[in-house]
């Protein structure tokens, strides 16, 4: 039985105490779940501090929504994992949609040359990978297709290729530290959720990619959550089925009673 895992990626939003706020108004409200869920909450770096302090003696677990590959050296704005570690960090995402330059919403100001600075290839992606293996952290490793690459039918060719890249070098042991999150692009920011039943196809395709690379049982093992446009009163049908471990929840996870409650959708272990 696979332990479930909801997610909250804060993305640009909180400042320090915005966040210490919403971690107090959160911790009552998924004190009964955090033994059979791992309940994980993303604030932006400069919040780590801060929500580290907060979280303690709540259940609520930390986690980060990048990190550079390298331990330490010249690379200004960058943060290593042994950084992030000793921030009591457990877990960090990798490779979502906006870090790699793909916008559910496009913003007019972030096209053109400007994409760049969103522009996590597979191989960085693979690198942040590994070195989060490395320092002890779990990686959450987002995957997902684009509204245009589903409709000219190359939605599990995408994941796949995403997959490959992401898990080059990562040897089987490492797979169950591993949480893959299913984020369709196009359902980021929009709205526009995934229907629970596809969702659920995807998910199902990352497991048998895991399968293909590592063997069955390492598939069974490892969680694969869906993201995009969760919300209170569609969770319950997405935790529900039975290749979906959990959620990557961003607009919904800024709003303490939302986030709650989808952490309360989950179906009791
Ligand atoms: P959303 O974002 O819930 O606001 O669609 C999900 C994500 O980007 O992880």
């Amino acid at each position: 039985m696979r332990k479930m895992i909801i997610a909250g990626n804060w993305k640009m939003h909180k400042t320090c105490a915005e966040a210490t706020a919403l971690i107090q108004n959160l911790a009552p409200l998924v004190a009964a779940r955090t033994s059979d869920v791992d309940v994980v909450v993303c604030p932006p770096y400069t919040a780590l501090y801060a929500a580290a302090h907060a979280l303690s003696g709540t259940g609520i677990q930390l986690g980060a929504q990048d990190v550079f590959w390298k331990n330490q050296g010249a690379y200004t704005g960058r943060v290593s994992p042994p950084m992030l570690v000793e921030l009591g960090v457990s877990y960090v995402i990798v490779g979502h949609s906006e870090a790699r330059g793909r916008f559910g919403v496009p913003e007019p100001d972030l096209q053109g040359d400007l994409l760049k600075h969103f522009g996590d290839t597979d191989a960085a992606v693979n690198r942040k990978l590994l070195a989060a293996l490395d320092a002890g952290l779990q990686p959450i490793c987002c995957v997902g297709e684009t509204i245009a690459e589903r409709k000219s039918g190359d939605t599990d060719t995408v994941i796949e290729t995403q997959m490959r890249g992401a898990l080059a070098n990562v040897p089987a042991q490492a797979l169950p530290r591993i949480v893959f999150a299913y984020e369709p692009v196009w359902a980021i920011g929009t709205g526009e959720v995934c229907d629970a039943d596809e969702a659920n196809r995807v998910c199902g395709v990352i497991r048998s990619m895991i399968a293909t690379l590592y063997g069955a049982d390492t598939a069974e093992q490892v969680r694969v959550q869906y993201g995009g446009s969760v919300k209170p009163d569609n969770a319950a049908s997405l935790l529900a089925q039975p290749h979906i471990d959990g959620a990557l929840v961003g607009g919904a996870s800024l709003k303490a009673v939302d986030f709650g409650a989808i952490v309360n959708a989950a179906p009791k272990g």
